[in-house]
């Protein structure tokens, strides 16, 4: 056991997004998003990887983001719960379509800003600092089915609209921002975050890139805007990050490892924080074949609207070695890439790799020296309900030890860390499955894969634990 110095004001927490908890998916005028057009399944993790998704309600398939757990009906109970296990922070997201059902109106539903009104001030009440996200894969339907996505550049204007209007309603409650949830996911699953599904006989980097140019002004839009209306917030980028390591020393795969692990890892973080595209990303552009549409005065807004520091999410790394055959990758990772015989995976197939957010801290410090936040990080688990009622996740609580200490080093290497809030921290739908048996939580949540349960909400081990080490703020472990 090692004693671990984490900063006084660490904002330890949990994270959730809203399509996966709040449900209540027709109250309160909300409009429909993409989430509530996601089956549940592992079906859905086809959907969000191939062409030609139709963005349509079946009757004959179930769609679990529309109760999800109830949050939209249960957050005072659950809030209660995250301040017993003394949370100093909740990361939440705002579904855009409770701000503006459809994305394109002039005037905002007060019916949904009086909503985030109350969670703010129930959160307040217990001492836990909101950090929210304006878009965590909940774009409005209709913004993807009449305009196209972000391939659109109106949607700029439409999200500019919005995030002023959540600026001015919430500035005196809400000091820490971040804009697109995991932008550069949208390479790998262009559907939720950029809001269209390419087909198959479209060449998929010219929509793929220009989406992006109009995300990241977008981006830098509402920074600007939120530095303007709040002037004592902090507003962040939030990144996918997942250290890309060669299969071995080959010159040619620790170059193949690099290459990858700049378009995937930074290309995002670099425009949203340096304020300007790489040159790296140039030649790809070039060889691509790809030509910007780039309007006058697009370059000084993304100068102008730098993030005050790195949110990221982290749950693995990814080994991978050029011209990798069929049989070679690796079942399950996320991100890819092939199966690292150092690791175990989760019964998911998402490899397990602590050390690996040492590395990925040292490395977004080293590069952008801004704080990070770890908005992300936990461990998708079945989880039993023994006979007695109890819930004893200790591979959940072995996993969130190992990467807390591993954050505990990486502030002894220098890097400057100013939160933690670990994934789902209440068991909700899974974003990449639709599953509710894929569990992340600290509370269980009786809620099923066919959509059976009571909504009850159950303390597992870790939420003991956890409690524990945010009183010793990190302390031993
Ligand atoms: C991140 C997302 O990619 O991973 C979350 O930002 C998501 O929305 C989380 O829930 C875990 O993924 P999954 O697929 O296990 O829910």
């Amino acid at each position: 056991m090692k004693k671990y110095q984490f900063p006084t004001d660490f904002l330890w927490g949990g994270a959730t997004a809203a399509n996966q908890i709040e449900g209540g998916f027709y109250e309160g005028n909300k409009g429909l998003n993409i989430a509530d057009v996601l089956p549940g399944g592992k079906e859905r993790y086809d959907i969000l990887l191939n062409p030609g998704f139709d963005f349509e309600i079946h009757q004959d398939q179930y769609y679990p983001n529309h109760e999800a757990i109830d949050f939209y009906h249960r957050y005072k109970e659950d809030i209660a719960l995250f301040a017993e296990m003394g949370f100093k922070a909740f990361r939440m997201s705002i579904a855009w379509t409770r701000i503006f059902p459809n994305g394109d109106e002039l005037e905002a539903n007060e019916e949904g800003l009086a909503f985030y009104d109350r969670v703010f001030d129930e959160l307040h009440k217990h001492g836990i600092e909101p950090v929210v996200t304006i878009s965590h894969y909940e774009m409005p339907l209709h913004l993807v089915k009449e305009y196209g996505g972000w391939r659109n550049r109106q949607v700029v204007t439409f999200f500019e609209r919005y995030v002023r209007e959540i600026f001015n309603r919430y500035k005196d409650k809400v000091k820490y921002w971040m804009t697109f949830n995991e932008i550069n996911s949208s390479l790998l699953m262009p559907i939720q975050g950029l809001g269209f599904s390419i087909q198959k006989e479209e060449d998929k980097y010219q929509p793929t890139f220009q989406a992006y140019h109009h995300q990241f002004v977008a981006s830098a839009i509402a920074v600007k805007a939120c530095h303007e209306i709040i002037p004592d917030s902090k507003i962040g980028c939030m990144i996918l990050f997942a250290p890309v390591y060669s299969f071995d020393s080959n010159p040619e795969n620790v170059n193949y490892a690099l290459q990858e692990e700049r378009l995937f890892n930074y290309f995002c973080g670099d425009v949203q924080v340096r304020g300007e595209y790489p040159a790296f990303i140039k030649r790809y552009f070039k060889e691509h074949n790809i030509q910007l549409d780039i309007q006058d005065g697009d370059l000084e807004v993304l100068k102008e609207g730098t993030v005050d520091y790195i949110g990221f999410s982290y749950y693995m790394s990814r080994t991978d070695k050029l011209g990798k055959a069929e049989g070679e990758s690796s079942q399950g990772n996320i991100i890819g890439g092939i199966k690292n015989p150092f690791l175990k995976a989760s019964d998911w197939g998402w490899e397990i790799d602590p050390i690996g957010l040492r590395i990925s801290l040292n490395k977004l410090y080293d590069r952008y020296e801004k704080p990070l936040f770890v908005v992300e990080n936990g461990l998708g688990a079945y989880d039993k309900v023994e006979e007695d009622g109890s819930i004893n996740d200790d591979y959940r609580i072995d996993y969130l030890r190992e990467h807390i200490k591993a954050m505990g080093e990486a502030i002894e290497d220098g890097v400057e860390l100013i939160g933690y809030t670990s994934w789902g921290c209440i068991d909700m739908v899974s974003m990449s499955t639709g599953e509710f048996s894929k569990r992340y939580g600290y509370i269980y949540v009786d809620k099923h894969d066919d959509g059976s349960g009571t909504l009850a909400r159950k303390k597992k081990k870790s939420f003991f634990w956890y409690k524990d080490v945010i009183a010793a703020n990190g302390g031993k472990l």
